[in-house]
């Protein structure tokens, strides 16, 4: 054990449900363990402006089931110049920091990495996105309260193309990685899913499409993922629209929606799992890695490995499963 006596935790990049469960349980594990916690607040914006505040088990009362996050995120372009990831560590110094806990993705990890590297404070990341394109953890914390409410949205909007008679095009986020729409789209019954780990979802979806008419099957939703090589779901709904006037199809953009909104129970449990395994790993002397979740164990993954093999570990029999249950 080293002898670790103040920490911080900031959350950075896009918000996600369960951001809050995360700082909660690496207060009250901090707290627990003897250690003093702050708070960074607006990411490493914050940690540059010295916005550093003293967080105790009450100020992390009643947030669990809140989504956003108490502390605020950014995406800071600052923190990639070295000048200022200097002044950031001046302002960690002044508060006698000696390792944080940070809860984003790759651009939060990137800079961590970088970070701890030029200046020595020991960094272990949380994986906090709603897109789940970290390697290193089956899921990432926010992953699964997106999914429920890309789900309920389609749901919903599976009633009116039914009542209508007409095709929807709905685009979910994903900025690189397509794990939301492959696995909202099996969850909710689409009729194509276009992802930008396969090629081709255009071709197929057509094909299919002329193959059912001719079975009288009507097609009511098809799920983009807004990051897919056809470049989202108004180009596709334009390209199947030249082909198909007699269509009625209208465009649905799910948007922020789906990354607000209280945490599901899964995501609330990942958070306070990984936020106190994170203090664990700080107070064992580990520095540059994220702790995940495989297989319902802790691991600890190099920051560096989880940004580069972001895209490698989709399970390709799920977009198996989807081309058969979507015909
Ligand atoms: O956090 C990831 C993500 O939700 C992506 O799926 C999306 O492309 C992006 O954030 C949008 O971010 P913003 O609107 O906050 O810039």
């Amino acid at each position: 054990m080293n002898t670790i006596k103040k920490i911080a935790v900031l959350t950075s990049g896009g918000d996600a449900p369960g951001m809050n469960a995360n700082i909660r349980a690496v207060v009250r594990a901090g707290v627990y363990h003897g250690l003093e916690v702050f708070g960074v607040r607006r990411g490493y914006e914050g940690m540059i402006d010295g916005d550093i505040i003293p967080l105790g088990i009450e100020s992390v009362s009643n947030i669990i089931q809140r989504g956003g996050t108490i502390l605020k995120t950014a995406r800071s372009k600052r923190f990639m110049e070295k000048e200022f990831r200097q002044q950031a560590f001046e302002q960690l110094q002044a508060h006698g920091i000696e390792g944080m806990v940070l809860c984003g993705g790759n651009g939060t990890f990137t800079g961590a990495k970088q970070f701890s590297e030029e200046h020595g404070i020991p960094m272990i990341g949380t994986p906090g996105t709603i897109d789940n394109d970290l390697f290193g953890t089956d899921f990432t914390i926010g992953y699964d309260t997106a999914l429920n409410t890309v789900v309920e949205a389609v749901d919903k909007i599976r009633d009116t193309a039914d009542a209508h008679n007409r095709m929807f095009f709905v685009e979910v986020m994903g900025r690189d990685a397509g794990y939301i729409a492959l696995n909202s789209g099996i969850a909710s019954g689409a009729e194509g899913i276009f992802i930008p780990e396969t090629a081709n979802d255009y071709h197929e979806f057509v094909n299919n499409f002329e193959r059912s008419r001719r079975g009288n099957k009507l097609f009511s939703i098809i799920i983009i993922a807004e990051g897919d090589e056809s470049g989202g779901a108004f180009k596709v709904a334009e390209m199947f629209k030249s082909l198909h006037q007699d269509i009625d199809a209208r465009v649905s953009i799910l948007g922020h929606i789906q990354r607000g909104g209280n945490p599901s129970c899964r995501d609330r449990v990942l958070a306070s799992k990984l936020g106190a395994a994170a203090v664990d790993a700080l107070m064992a002397g580990m520095n540059n890695v994220v702790a995940g979740e495989i297989n319902g164990k802790v691991t600890f993954t190099p920051f560096e490995q989880a940004i580069k093999m972001q895209h490698n570990n989709m399970d390709t029999s799920m977009i198996d499963l989807a081309r058969k249950l979507s015909i």
